[in-house]
């Protein structure tokens, strides 16, 4: 074969039934990001000539997601959902090239990894003319079976057709299939849906090639690579595998989990060097953490930036457009949201702080909180450099306070505050002498009185 055009096919049409859910199947997601997600990052990773989606009528979710994930994927729509062979048919309309390879991958194994699907390419355009991805299952129940004679891959025997003496073959078909793209058509043309569910199997490729002379090869893979995703069970344990593969590579790059097990992370977490992170932390999508970051104890971050040496939680919840600058300082039960806090700046304990800069060096004292919303509308909060807001206080944006002010404890602030002022704006204590002796004695006569003319 001279070309090496591939054309990546993803087979996402299936109704995914026994997920029992209104979203469809390939938009669930493992570590912040849909299954599909995951197969098109592995998929266009490949160099493909082309990719193309497989997705049902009204799929409208799915196909957009898609698009907006990798440029140049092509949808083809396949009307009714009558199998796997026939949403490669309903493909083919899209795949131009007669030479080189089309890989076949299904949007409910997120787990593939594109060194594996690379191999299979390879091996197709050098060996074989089919190439199967296979894996010995622990349990095999629900997957094809992979009947070999030596190397040589003579069928794959769906489940729900397979003989006792098939069932207890162990090797599985994982999915991902590589083609001659000079042999698709004709394999198209030879499917039937002639079995126990009546559809229309790509499975059925191997055994329909090889009656044409056709060879076929499996490439093997772990389990924990290829497991498929049809139940809300099979998905947490994908999602436990794929936690696995993220904590590994984090701690490989020199991040330290004092209990791996208990931190979760997202497909797009990035951490710097020397980051510590401690129990029960959770990074949902978008979190980027410096150079020698201290995430403490059951922390919850999301869409937030951190700087070098900063020190996050315990008990630190930060949201979308958090941005937290070097050695900057966020202590326990402080909420942060489309906040910039600056290098060095502290805001160490129970606080609400949105749509807001705090300057570099600030102080927020506890209970400090920017009142950012009126119902209707966001406002901003300004913090000066080197502030310092007393504890108990509220910000009432849209406010600034000013570069090296003070606030006093406990105010309300609702108007700008000029750089180095003082302003205070809660009620003055006043105090009258002997006041609550005096109240008390009343009472305790008039108390008197009551019980002994009882
Ligand atoms: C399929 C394989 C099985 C394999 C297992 C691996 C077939 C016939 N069976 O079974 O050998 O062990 O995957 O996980 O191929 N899809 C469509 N249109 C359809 C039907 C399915 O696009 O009409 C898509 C689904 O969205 C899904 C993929 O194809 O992403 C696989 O379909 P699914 O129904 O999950 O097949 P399995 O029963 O898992
Ligand atoms: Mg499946």
């Amino acid at each position: 074969m001279t070309s090496n055009a591939l054309t990546t096919v993803i087979l996402a049409a299936g109704k995914g039934t026994r997920m029992k859910s209104r979203l469809p199947k390939v938009l669930h997601p493992i570590a912040g990001r849909p299954m599909l997600g995951h197969v098109l990052a592995a998929a266009t990773g490949l160099d493909s000539t082309k990719t193309v989606l497989v997705a049902g009528p009204g799929m409208d979710d799915v196909a957009g997601y898609a698009r907006n994930m990798a440029a140049n994927v092509s949808i083809a729509i396949q009307q009714s959902q009558l199998g796997t062979g026939d949403a490669a048919r309903a493909a083919a309309t899209q795949i131009s090239n007669r030479d080189g390879v089309v890989l076949f991958v299904f949007g409910d194994t997120p787990l593939v990894r594109r060194e594996t699907l690379s191999d299979m390419v390879e091996r197709c355009r050098k060996e074989s003319d089919i190439v199967i991805l296979a894996f010995e299952a622990a349990d095999p129940t629900g997957y094809g079976r992979v009947v070999r004679e030596g190397e040589e891959v003579k069928r794959i025997v769906e489940h729900k057709d397979a003989s006792e003496e098939i069932r207890s073959i162990r090797l599985c078909f994982g999915g991902p299939m590589a083609v001659r793209a000079a042999h698709l058509q004709a394999l198209l043309a030879t499917l039937t849906n002639d079995n126990a569910q009546g559809e229309y199997y790509l499975t059925d490729f191997v055994a329909h090639g090889r009656a044409a002379g056709l060879s076929c090869s499996a490439v093997i893979c772990p389990e924990s690579d290829i497991q498929g995703v049809n139940s809300r069970a099979d998905l947490a344990a994908a999602e436990g595998v794929m936690q696995d593969r993220l904590r590994a590579a984090a701690m490989a790059e020199g991040v330290t989990f004092l209990d791996p097990d208990t931190v979760y992370l997202s497909h797009d977490t990035v951490f710097g060097e020397d980051v510590t992170v401690g129990q029960n932390v959770v990074f949902a999508p978008g979190c980027r953490i410096g150079s020698g970051a201290t995430i403490k104890a059951f922390s919850h971050l999301e869409g937030a930036e951190i700087g070098e040496g900063a020190e996050i939680g315990p008990f630190a919840r930060l949201r979308p457009g958090t941005f937290v600058g070097r050695k900057a300082k966020i202590g326990n039960f402080v909420e942060t949201k489309k906040a910039r806090i600056e290098d060095g700046a502290k805001i160490s304990h129970l606080s609400y702080i949105g749509d807001a800069r705090v300057g570099p060096e600030a102080n927020i004292g506890a209970g400090t909180i920017t009142c950012n919303y009126d119902g209707y509308n966001k406002f901003f909060t300004d913090i000066g450099a080197g502030a310092f807001v007393g504890s108990n206080s509220s910000l009432v944006a849209p406010v600034k306070i000013g570069d090296g002010a003070y606030v006093g404890s406990g105010s309300v602030v609702t108007k700008d505050v000029a750089p180095d002022a003082l302003a205070v704006a809660r009620g003055k204590q006043f105090e009258k002498s002997g006041w609550a002796a005096g109240f008390r004695a009343k009472n305790e006569t008039a108390k008197q009185k009551k019980s002994s003319g009882d």
